[in-house]
């Protein structure tokens, strides 16, 4: 970890919403907002969860145990039926819940009581394949209607769901499928990506090869010719959802029973399986949304996250759902059939709030401002970033060009760890490009050194959350020691892992990961998934991983390889090196860049430092390197 140090904090132009904004926000004012949740932090969390429905109220609004907390101990309650019953029993049972557009203009449009009904099925489904509470179901797929269909569905049934993100690779799936104990694996046969299909069967059937706890792989046929089901686990999607009871009561579940396991990477070549549960799980993924983003049930609201990953989760599935807005949903990425597709859907929906990540606004500014000038983009009242930071430039841009000088943008940082966002700008609030902006309301947040203390703006830190929040992760499966880890690297505080400034009103700039996490295009890959996936190949001795800064995708990953007695160099040994990593890990994880070295720089003690490395490609200083082997 380095030491803290001087951030040069420059001023630069601030972004002051119109009033109107802070009139109809959720929260007036952040000081007195902030205040009211210090003054009394349990009937903070109280009121707003008390708005949602509960089968049992709690005994106590929190218990903590460092670094163990229980939320809403005693209270009962369903997510499904806040998402989808409570909806369906009021005046939005017509109203659309979920509109998906795919490729060829595809649309699929699903009311609350058809998305209700189709969830009940599928979950009475999973219960003819012996699926209970407790079990875990992996689900592997692409963004279509019948992903958020299976994940509302195990949390019917108790059931916990570990979604894989589809761009993984089989031994990745084949980690998370025996990491999790998943008793089915829910999959379709291909996803679309850019008018060409890409098998997804395949690739589970190659994970399954040494993945025991799977009893029944179920089949989503998504083209016109149907799915060749090979063996007697394999069960198609909508057979299995026929000759069912339409109702399927939700099971009543504990507050601290677990939802769902997210696996993401972490410093060890294992993922981590983090753990949420049901009742913080739920207020977080509802105040944030409604509170923060100000989602209300007249919105048609956009993240375009996959739900494969916590982004999806929250604010795609569960936060809207909760709120009953309007989720839109697509395959579609924003460059094809051409750079217009993003714009185009945002005017025929009439789309109100648009989330999205840095890489693809830097993208959209690569391709020009011409494409969405095409577009009457004025439905648009909110704008979200999330997953690394939102550098001034393209923050600028989004303002102007997608917001038409009008909107809010909320640069939220969080992680899957927290569940829902932490660090952001209230709407309403001036907003400073290129810094996230405060803890919200509800969270206690620092930037420390080393031992734990305060820095003063200016000097960079380490960013920690000081008090437990409702959604945050309660367990990394099977590893307590794990989680203990991210509560004991600073004392008393909660380490992110990223390292962070303040300026003088308190904004916090992220300045990436303070650990071998790489952000590529925001999704997190460990260094050690990448190096462990190319020292599998015979060729290779011992490889090293780095982030290389990249415009546009915020890094992209360059790797150091040595390779073993006999194996030499070529640009042919190069390519079947990035497919073995794509096979194994997935495209996602690909290098960029590789380069065959000699040695790798190494501590006394073997580690190799990846630091030194880094420094070497970017021309800095090589820093302290007393530790270096030679
Ligand atoms: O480094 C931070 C970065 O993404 C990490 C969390 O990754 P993950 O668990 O995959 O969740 C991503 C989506 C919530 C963080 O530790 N990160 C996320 N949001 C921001 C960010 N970095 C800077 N600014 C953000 N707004």
């Amino acid at each position: 970890m380095p030491e803290d140090f001087e951030v040069p904090l420059e001023e630069g132009k601030i972004y002051l919403p119109d009033p109107e904004y802070r009139e109809n926000a959720e929260f007036k004012d952040y000081t007195s907002a902030y205040r009211e949740f210090l003054h009394d932090q349990d009937g903070f969390w109280h009121r707003i969860a008390s708005e949602l429905v509960w089968y049992e109220p709690w005994e106590h609004v929190k218990i903590w145990e460092y670094p163990f907390a229980r939320w809403f101990e005693g209270a009962q309650l369903n997510i499904t039926y806040n998402c989808l019953d409570r909806h369906v029993h009021d005046s939005r049972r017509n109203k659309v819940a979920l509109f998906w557009r795919g490729e060829n203009n595809r649309e699929r449009i699903y009311t609350y009581e058809h998305l209700y009904k189709e969830v009940m099925r599928f979950a009475n489904g999973l219960k003819k394949l012996g699926v209970g509470k407790g079990d875990t179901v992996c689900i592997y797929m692409p963004m279509v209607p019948e992903q958020v269909i299976a994940m509302l569905a195990c949390a019917r049934i108790g059931a916990l769901h570990s979604v894989v993100f589809a761009g993984f690779g089989a031994s990745a799936l084949n980690q998370r499928i025996n990491g999790a104990q998943a008793k089915v694996v829910v999959t379709a046969d291909v996803s679309r990506r850019r008018g060409k299909t890409i098998p997804l069967k395949p690739t589970v059937e190659e994970a399954l090869i040494d993945a025991p706890s799977v009893d029944y792989v179920v089949v989503l046929g998504t083209q016109e010719t149907p799915v060749e089901l090979v063996s007697d686990i394999e069960v198609d999607f909508h057979e299995l959802m026929e000759d069912v009871a339409a109702v399927c009561e939700p099971e009543i579940m504990d507050a601290e029973d677990p939802l769902f396991i997210l696996y993401t990477s972490g410093t060890t070549g294992a993922p981590k399986g983090i753990i949420h549960t049901c009742g913080g799980y739920m207020v977080g993924a509802y105040y944030t949304t409604r509170k923060i983003f100000n989602v209300t049930d007249n919105d048609i609201y956009w993240c375009t996250a996959d739900p494969g990953w916590i982004t999806g989760h929250t604010y795609v599935v569960y936060g809207p759902l909760l709120t009953g807005a309007t989720i839109f949903l697509t395959e579609l990425t924003p460059d094809y059939p051409d750079n217009g597709i993003y714009w185009k859907l945002i005017e025929e929906y009439g789309i109100n709030i648009f989330y999205t990540a840095p890489t693809a606004i830097r993208m959209f500014m690569k391709v020009g401002e011409e494409w969405p000038a095409r577009y009457d983009l004025t439905s648009l009242r909110i704008l979200g970033s999330v997953g690394e930071p939102l550098n001034p430039e393209a923050f600028e841009w989004y303002y102007e060009h997608i917001g038409g000088n009008r909107c809010p943008i909320l640069d939220t940082w969080w992680q899957t760890e927290t569940g829902m966002h932490i660090i952001t700008t209230l709407i309403g609030e001036p907003m400073k490009p290129g810094y996230a902006g405060k803890a919200i309301p509800g969270v206690v947040v620092d930037v420390v050194d080393k031992d734990g203390n305060s820095v003063p703006p200016g000097t960079g830190g380490f960013l920690v959350i000081k008090e437990p929040w409702p959604s945050m992760m309660r367990m990394v499966y099977q590893n307590e020691e794990r989680y203990r880890k991210y509560w004991s690297t600073i004392k008393n505080c909660y380490t992110a892992g990223d390292l962070a400034v303040r300026d003088n009103d308190g904004y916090i700039m992220l300045l990436g990961r303070s650990d071998d996490l790489i952000l590529v295009a925001g999704h997190n890959i460990g260094t050690a998934e990448v190096e462990s996936a190319l020292v599998s190949h015979k060729a290779v001795a011992e490889a090293a991983a780095i982030g290389k800064p990249n415009a546009i995708k915020g890094n992209i990953i360059k790797v150091f390889v040595t390779l073993v007695e006999g194996a030499h160099p070529s640009d042919r040994l190069t390519q079947e090196l990035k497919y073995h990593v794509r096979q194994t890990l997935g495209p996602i994880a690909v290098p960029a860049e590789l380069e065959y070295v000699d040695t790798l720089p190494k501590t006394r003690s073997g580690k190799i430092m990846r630091r030194v490395l880094k420094a070497q490609e970017l021309g800095m200083d090589l820093g302290d390197i007393s530790t270096l082997e030679e």
